[in-house]
């Protein structure tokens, strides 16, 4: 029940500024952070991270924008975090996220506008999609001593 899921703060949202606030959404349901950093992704690590993806039409500029500047990288801990994590991130296109999400409260892109462009579309954030995914993900970006069990006030006051 208790699962750990990987987030990025894509460039898009380093660079725009807005780590804290989305961060804030993570902690104000509770959900822990057990591991984080900013890392400057290659192209090399990126086909990795998006190896399903690469081939694909779109992937190009994918690769260009995971790699245009630093990822804060996370390690989220929760119930159900996986499932609870992409319900706060919204679907991946920002036009069609609700309000409320962050890729829907932070930006407006569509599929469309991007593919026109020729651009990845800028939707702030990834998170794992599934246990599978999630469990290779997180191996890929960080080793066992950057992950940590603490306790937090929510443990204690919701948990128990
Ligand atoms: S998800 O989140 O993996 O389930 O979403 P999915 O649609 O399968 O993943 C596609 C990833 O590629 C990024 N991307 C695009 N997809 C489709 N069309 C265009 N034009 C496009 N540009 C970028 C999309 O943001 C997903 O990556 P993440 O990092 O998960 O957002």
């Amino acid at each position: 029940m208790i699962q750990r899921t990987l987030v990025l703060l894509k460039p898009d949202a380093v660079q725009r500024g807005h780590m804290g606030e989305i961060i804030s959404r993570f902690e104000k349901v509770g959900l822990k952070m057990v591991a984080m950093k900013l890392v400057w992704a290659d192209k090399e690590f990126a086909k990795r991270h998006y190896a399903e993806h690469v081939g694909k039409k779109f992937y190009p500029g994918l690769e260009a924008l995971i790699t245009l500047g630093p990822v804060l990288a996370m390690a989220v801990e929760g119930i159900d975090a996986i499932e609870t994590v992409r319900k706060l991130v919204g679907p991946t296109e920002p036009k069609s996220a609700p309000p409320g999400t962050i890729r829907g409260d932070f930006a407006h892109v569509s599929y469309g506008y991007a593919d026109a462009k020729g651009i990845s579309i800028k939707n702030l954030i990834h998170a794992s999609a599934n246990e599978a995914d999630a469990k290779k993900e997180l191996a890929l970006w960080f080793n066992d001593k950057e992950m940590h069990s603490y306790k937090t006030v929510h443990d204690v006051h919701v948990l128990e």
